[in-house]
């Protein structure tokens, strides 16, 4: 554990000026009406939040990408409620002025309504997330307005939906035919009805989404669904290239961390090995008058030795 005092604890506020009241349900429609989109990225630990809610990003959202992002699992099906909450905790010590989402994992909502329940009150009572994410179209739209009579507002999410990996066949782009178009068309409205507080459109042409985005009261938020949305999520290490794979079509790479974090360590394996790190300026020293004690001691140490 390094000595350095962690100054970035949650009381000192960085934040540069510019960044604006706190995000709310509430406001994001209001965005939506004014046509000022709204800019998600994911977080999944303290630090990231930090440093994105700090830049003046809208909502951050705790994903279930996590899965992969962070854990290296194959694919989103395999992370639990535990592990979601782990990191749901430590973005909320992070983010103060973004809205702050969460996504219920796979199983934790599909097998029944009440343990759904329990679950989405979990995020907000023990991780004090804000919304929860739910993916799945008109099929869900009961088990929203129930999340919803709790007090606790749901974001949708249709399109290709990563917990429906295995019946989607693949990661598929979705609604590329007139069916598919419809049953879009059919999810959004079931949810916005549902009312959720806002809709995640993933995967999906972008005709599709501008339809979609026209047609429901509720914001929409796109990956991978064209500039039409109100809004734009990504994952953050695919925006700064920490993913070790090929991006998708949609990625946008701000930066490389990759790259940064590799030079760093090899230069700091290659200071210790050619002992330049650390130097005395690094290190710590006796106060005089021990280090005057010292000697005198080894001087009497050694004269017994001669
Ligand atoms: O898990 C996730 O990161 C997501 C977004 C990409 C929408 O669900």
């Amino acid at each position: 554990m390094s000595l350095t005092p962690i100054s970035g604890r949650p009381q000192d506020d960085l934040r540069p000026d510019k960044v604006g009241p706190k995000v709310t349900t509430a406001s994001l429609r209001e965005r939506k009406l004014q046509r000022n989109p709204i800019a998600c990225l994911t977080a999944y630990d303290y630090a990231t939040a930090r440093v994105v809610d700090e830049a003046g990003i809208d909502m951050v959202l705790v994903g279930d990408s996590l899965a992969q992002t962070m854990l290296g699992y194959e694919n989103t099906l395999t992370v639990t409620m535990d592990e979601m909450l782990h990191h749901v905790k430590a973005v909320r010590r992070g983010v103060k002025t973004a809205l702050l989402l969460a996504d219920l994992p796979y199983g934790s909502y599909q097998l029944d309504p009440q343990g759904a329940l329990n679950n989405a009150a979990r995020f907000v009572k023990e991780g004090g997330a804000e919304v929860v994410k739910i993916e799945g179209g008109e099929k869900r739209a009961d088990l929203i307005r129930r999340i919803i009579d709790a007090e606790i507002p749901v974001a949708g999410h249709i399109g290709l939906t990563p917990q429906s990996v295995n019946v989607m066949g693949g990661y598929k782009v979705q609604g590329k035919n007139l069916a598919g178009i419809e049953q879009l068309m059919r999810d959004a409205v079931a949810l916005d009805r549902a009312g959720v507080a806002c809709l995640y459109l993933e995967g999906i042409p972008r005709e599709v989404a501008a339809m979609i985005t026209a047609e429901v009261s509720a914001p929409t938020v796109g990956i991978g669904a064209g500039p039409d949305c109100d809004g734009q999520v990504l994952v953050f290490h695919d925006v700064v290239n920490l993913t070790f794979g090929t991006p998708a079509k949609f990625v946008r790479r701000y930066a490389d961390l990759t790259g940064l974090i590799t030079q760093a360590v090899q230069a700091f394996r290659a200071d210790v090995r050619s002992h330049q790190y650390p130097s005395d300026e690094e290190s710590y020293h006796l106060p005089k008058e021990t280090k005057a004690g010292l000697e005198t001691v080894l001087e009497r140490k050694r004269a017994m030795r001669r």
